[in-house]
């Protein structure tokens, strides 16, 4: 490719408009304003990461994104779908095929095996041939590094295993956009590099990730865009570079020397950490 290819190319990228677009963003949970005034743009094949303090919206974020839910004002643009305008449940079924969300939480089938557990979507849900779904299932077991367990039930896996059997089931989907929220914080701390790992492996495949984080190395080190967060407002975005080297908000600045500082090893217990347990269709219908 020339120079004058590559800024021809340059140039189309930027004119691309962004998978994720989310604009002016308020929610509130009663009384409770959670976001006030939320803009994000996540572009294709890029890593973005959102960090903040506990209880800042990260994940109230991720929700909106998927249509779990409903913001009182703003719009949520993925691809061509205008989240905030989905109504129906066929509507919202449809979004959630193409954006795969891995939390802290595993939520595997406990009584399927790990095969089963990456075949069951793609064949009750998305109908495709079992066959087809068996061998993508494989693929994907050798991508997270578990090609042996195919046969083990979740129950014998370690937790890091169990999180890497989530991500490879969410990918099975053959998701567009993956969300990936605190995927680490309740693993023991052995188990949390073979999951960055996984996940540093398809960043760099080129998958469009959005990632609530607390492993700020991490995060500095494989994300394109870092936004900040604190108390429902992005209070910076910017190049991970940027954001972690020269911060432009104080409050980003005292929040990042806290996070480093403490180590980003030496997270906090996520029992210190709740992340509000809702059902997820009564998230969506409490608003
Ligand atoms: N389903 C819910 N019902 C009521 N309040 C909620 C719900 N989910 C989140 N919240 C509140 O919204 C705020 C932001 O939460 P959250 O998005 O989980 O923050 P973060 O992920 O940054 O820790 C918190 O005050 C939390 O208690
Ligand atoms: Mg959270």
């Amino acid at each position: 490719m020339t120079a004058s290819d590559a800024y021809l190319a340059t140039l189309a990228l930027k004119k691309e408009p962004p998978l994720v677009a989310l604009h002016d963003v308020h929610l509130s949970f009663g009384a409770n304003q959670v976001l006030k005034g939320i803009e994000v743009e996540v572009r294709r094949g890029q890593a973005v990461s959102i960090i903040g303090p506990s209880g800042s919206g990260k994940s109230t974020v991720l929700r909106c994104i998927t249509g779990l839910l409903r913001p009182q004002r703003g719009s949520i643009r993925v691809g061509d779908t205008q989240v905030d305008a989905l109504r129906t449940e066929a509507e919202l079924i449809a979004l959630r095929k193409r954006v795969g969300f891995v939390f802290q939480q595993y939520n595997l089938f406990p009584h399927l095996t790990v095969l089963e557990n990456l075949v069951i979507a793609p064949t009750r849900v998305a109908g495709r041939d079992r066959a087809a779904a068996e061998r993508e299932a494989r693929v994907l077991l050798e991508k997270v590094r578990l090609g042996h367990k195919e046969k083990a039930y979740p129950g014998e896996l370690s937790g890091g295993q169990q999180q890497r059997v989530a991500i490879a089931r969410a990918l099975a989907m053959q998701p567009e956009l993956m969300l990936f929220d605190e995927v680490t914080s309740a693993l023991d701390p052995e188990t949390v590099g073979e999951v960055l790992t996984v996940i540093r492996d398809l960043v760099n495949d080129g998958l469009t990730c959005v990632l609530v984080t607390h492993e700020m190395r991490f995060a500095e080190e494989i994300s394109d865009e870092v936004y900040f967060t604190e108390a429902g407002l992005i209070v910076e975005h910017g190049p991970a570079a940027r954001i972690f080297g020269d911060p432009a908000s104080e409050r980003t600045r005292a929040f990042l020397h806290r996070a480093l500082g403490e180590g980003s090893r030496n997270r906090p217990s996520p029992v210190l950490l709740p992340d509000p347990p809702v059902a997820f269709s009564r998230a969506r219908f409490a608003l």
